[in-house]
């Protein structure tokens, strides 16, 4: 199983450089990634092994996390109205966007960042996002508010942003034209 120690940190290269999609269909080895990196995600929010294991909860995980720069990223978390969304997605690509934007009060976090960061991340309220889940099947997500951001952030990481690079340098609570706090 991943744990901790197989995640790789802010500076690393790996995690500012743009991944490469995958060729589908994926390897027994891109598989194997891509569900033990689900299987993370599940761990670390349990709350028994998160504790023997050392992990920090964590709701997304990307490749670049792992130091592989593949588009693949994988999700484990509840919505506020208690919809699981739980996927490992191959090549996700988000096809359309609202204007309105949304963010976290409470800041974002991630498992490559071992510090707090405080300040308010501005993202799509609402998104709809394309991509391969591990069955092959094409898959295509409306997604809003939090499920949004989230998957929002883990796109990000293909790309080689951070959440902090959307936090405004100067006033990192400013708060944009059209946006609203979850
Ligand atoms: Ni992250």
């Amino acid at each position: 199983m991943l744990t901790m120690d197989d995640i790789v940190r802010e500076g690393h290269p790996a995690l500012r450089e743009k991944s490469v999609e995958v060729d589908l269909p994926p390897t027994d080895e891109e598989l194997a990634m891509a569900k033990k990196m689900l299987e993370f995600l599940k761990n670390s929010q349990d709350d028994e092994t998160a504790e023997r294991c050392n992990l920090r909860p964590g709701v997304g995980l990307a490749a670049p996390q792992l130091g592989i720069n593949k588009r693949i990223m994988t999700v484990h978390f509840e919505d506020a109205n208690e919809t699981l969304y739980s996927y490992a997605i191959f090549n996700p690509k988000i096809i359309s966007h609202s204007v309105e934007k949304a963010y976290l009060e409470g800041g974002e976090g991630c498992l490559s960042v071992d510090r707090p960061v405080e300040g308010y991340v501005p993202r799509h309220a609402r998104i709809t996002v394309r991509g391969t889940d591990l069955e092959g099947n094409p898959l295509k997500l409306r997604l809003r508010n939090y499920a949004a951001i989230v998957f929002q952030h883990e796109i990000d990481h293909l790309d080689g942003i951070m959440f902090y690079d959307h936090i405004d340098e100067k006033n990192p609570f400013f708060i944009p034209d059209n946006a609203k706090a979850i």
